[in-house]
């Protein structure tokens, strides 16, 4: 089983992601996790292409995009263009998911769909066979620094069983409020991906905090 961590630049200081990207570079992060938030399906507004473009430049590890915007088909493929290579929208936010699926598959890079914690899971059942991740959040979307749900591990389980039936090659991962004290949990619950924002960048040793995030 592989273990990922995705650390999220939402937390990293903005006006030094090159030393935020060279971090992930070195660190044993496979993955770098961008969250862009427009104003309308969260509350908040992160950051768009000029963003992920920058990233994109500095960062040798693979360009995880979180979007959490409405009208998500309107945009995959200039996310695809600015570098994306994994891009998973909102199942809330998008009027037709399967078309949104296809519209990134076009564009010859992965698909993720995600939920907020209030969706059950099994709405996402006639679409696991299509996917290439199922992010479950384990916050509300919107906001850096949350407390984690501890419900998540109940609908961890039971996305595992459905994606074990019906697309085992199918990874799960987990956003919000992921740190050192939960990450094994995580893990061994059936996490792939675990995205992790201030528990790395407001770290004293944020490529320390990765390494003990994946050990055993
Ligand atoms: C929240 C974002 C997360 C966020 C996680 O809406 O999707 O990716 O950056 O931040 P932490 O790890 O601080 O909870
Ligand atoms: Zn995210």
């Amino acid at each position: 089983m592989q273990r990922i961590i995705s650390p999220s630049i939402l937390a990293a200081d903005f006006s030094n992601l090159q030393a935020a990207c060279e971090m992930v570079n070195r660190s044993k992060a496979d993955w770098i996790h961008i969250d862009v938030m427009d104003g309308v399906f969260v509350p908040n507004i992160s950051f768009g292409f000029p963003v992920l473009e920058a990233v994109k430049k500095h960062c040798t590890k693979l360009i995880d995009v979180h979007i959490m915007i409405v009208h998500p088909e309107k945009y995959v493929q200039r996310f695809a263009e600015a570098g994306a290579e994994m891009l998973t929208f909102h199942y809330e936010a998008a009027e037709n998911p399967e078309e949104v699926i296809e519209l990134i598959r076009r564009q010859g890079i992965k698909v993720g769909i995600t939920i907020n914690p209030d969706v059950p899971v099994a709405a996402l059942k006639p679409l696991i066979a299509k996917v290439d991740m199922v992010l479950l959040m384990s916050v509300f979307a919107g906001y850096g620094g949350q407390q984690f749900i501890e419900e998540t591990y109940n609908r961890l389980e039971k996305l595992k069983g459905m994606i074990d039936e019906l697309n085992p090659s199918c990874l799960i991962q987990i956003d919000g409020g992921v740190s050192i004290h939960n990450s094994q949990k995580l893990f061994d619950h059936g996490a792939d991906v675990l995205v992790a924002g201030s528990a790395v960048f407001n770290a004293d040793d944020p490529e320390k905090m990765i390494e003990r995030m994946l050990a055993n």
